[in-house]
């Protein structure tokens, strides 16, 4: 099993581009499954999860078709065998958004078996909600053997209303999941408490490509009128806002300087005004300025969020902005709760956890999406971290400083929260199964590390003795 060891005390320096983004990337693979049609994405990122997902598709009869010209990032897909609907445990227990192939395969094909995920280490994660909306367009669903079997009624799904909120709020991959197939059904369906997340907003533009009739996608009522049939699209997926928050939280926490290019900055708006306000700049810079950091500063602002104003930018695109990071000396401490978009992104939780390790006096974490999200808590703590926790609310004492100590990757962005940790801790770290790391984030260390970080990917039989000790 692999591991990172990671020597801290390291400021990370220079330029990274921010990659297309997985969770925009993963519900868009199973758009090809409504169509006759090619459908090609483009920056598709390199990680585990998207190769799981085209073994899934390949179950499903839909084939990418240009594996051999290994072009970077780009993925074509064409359905071959439309009558392969059965999506297997074996993949599903591997990756929780196979669930996304249910809606395309039930409203092109009239029907779907797709496994029951399973729970997972940040929670419990249940799919009802996908359940309930799929059910509101008509589909009779049933249970047998851990899988759902979902079938359309004669003549293909009817639009409908659909209250889609829960408990938790709204849901991402279940919008993703009942957006989808309502393009194909007989009439108008609105969603109502529909998750407003940029991912969201990125699908339906591939729909809408595609030929599908969508409205309000980014609020929480989107109105889909149905079609009879869906073209093809060549998209480039959106940039990923998870990994571009985890740079620029990279950057404070070693106290560097960064420039991201890439940067979906109006999707990272909560996280750019909470940043602002313990003490981390984001600066856009003019694209045609795109200065190496370290060079005389080009023409740039400070991206100031406030609340109710728009933030002030310079450049063309504020999904794909170059900005530049860099953070005061000392950081200060803040309040936060995880919400769903436009709030702070509990995929963010873990990674800013980390940094306020470090900042001066007491910050308070809420997370409101997945309570029991927190399996970093005990790791920062074997690395001096003063965390309490009390239900799903952490407090966090800041101290001086980190210190190395071996500790465990439970989820994928718990282990980017460790990894931050660690670049910022005096003396060595060794994160253990950073396979979590991988699922969402590409090369992690070899772009640390070409921005000055010590960190190296070892299989843990490889340890040296003192690492090995360090991992043990
Ligand atoms: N929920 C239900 N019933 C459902 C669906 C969700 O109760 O049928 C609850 C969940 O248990 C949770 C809340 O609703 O408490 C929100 O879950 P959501 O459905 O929005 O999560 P998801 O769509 O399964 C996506 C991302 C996650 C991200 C969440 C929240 C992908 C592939 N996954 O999951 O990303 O944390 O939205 O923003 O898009 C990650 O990338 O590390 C990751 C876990």
């Amino acid at each position: 099993m692999d591991t990172f060891v990671i020597e801290g005390g390291r400021r990370l320096y220079g330029r990274v581009r921010i990659n297309g983004s997985k969770n925009a990337a993963l519900p868009m693979m199973a758009v090809p499954l409504l169509t006759d049609a090619p459908v090609t994405l483009r920056d598709v990122p390199d990680l585990a999860d998207i190769r799981n997902m085209i073994r899934l598709l390949g179950q499903l009869g839909c084939a990418r078709t240009n594996e051999a010209d290994n072009a970077k990032g780009v993925c074509a897909f064409h359905v071959t065998d439309p009558t392969q609907s059965h999506a297997r445990y074996d993949i599903v227990r591997t990756m929780r958004a196979s669930i996304c192939t249910l809606g395309p395969m039930l409203a092109k094909r009239g029907e779907a078996r797709v496994s029951l995920p399973g729970g997972c280490a940040i929670g419990e994660r249940p799919v009802d909600l996908h359940l309930r909306g799929l059910a509101a367009l008509g589909a009779k669903i049933t249970l047998d053997g851990g899988d759902i079997i979902a079938k359309a009624p004669e003549g293909g799904l009817v639009g409908s209303t659909i209250f889609l909120g829960g408990t938790f709020g709204s849901t991402v991959l279940g919008t993703a999941n009942v957006m989808s197939a309502a393009t194909l059904a007989r009439g108008t369906t609105i969603i109502e408490s529909a998750a407003c997340e940029p991912e969201i907003v990125d699908l339906a533009n591939l729909l809408i490509e595609m030929g599908a009739k969508i409205k309000g996608a980014g609020s929480p009522r989107i109105i889909i009128e149905g079609v009879r049939e869906l073209g093809g699209a060549d998209y480039t997926v959106m940039a990923d806002r998870i990994e571009a928050g985890t740079f620029i939280m990279a950057a404070a926490i070693t106290n560097g300087d960064l420039t991201l290019e890439n940067c979906p900055v109006d999707a990272l708006l909560a996280p750019i005004y909470f940043l602002n306000a313990a003490g981390v700049h984001v600066q856009p810079i003019e694209s045609l300025h795109t200065a190496i950091a370290g060079t005389p500063r080009p023409r740039s602002s400070t991206l100031t969020v406030t609340n109710g104003a728009g933030p002030t930018t310079t450049g063309d695109d504020p999904m794909r902005r170059t900005v530049r990071v860099t953070c005061d000396r000392v950081l200060r401490p803040v309040e936060i709760t995880t919400q769903p978009h436009p709030g702070f992104p509990t995929d963010l939780q873990a990674q800013l956890m980390s940094l306020l390790c470090l900042a001066d006096g007491n910050s308070v974490i809420t997370e409101r999406i997945f309570p029991d999200r927190f399996l970093h808590v005990a790791e920062l703590s074997r690395m001096g971290a003063k965390l309490m926790r009390q239900g799903s609310t952490v407090i966090i004492s800041g101290v001086r400083k980190l210190v190395g100590a071996p500790v465990m990757a439970s989820d994928l962005r718990a282990s980017a929260g460790l990894i931050l940790a660690g670049m910022a801790a005096e003396g060595t770290t060794v994160v253990n199964r950073v396979y979590h790391l991988d699922r969402g984030y590409e090369r992690m260390e070899d772009r640390l590390r070409m921005l000055g970080a010590s960190i190296r990917r070892v299989d843990e039989k490889e340890l040296s003795p003192s690492e090995a000790a360090c991992a043990s």
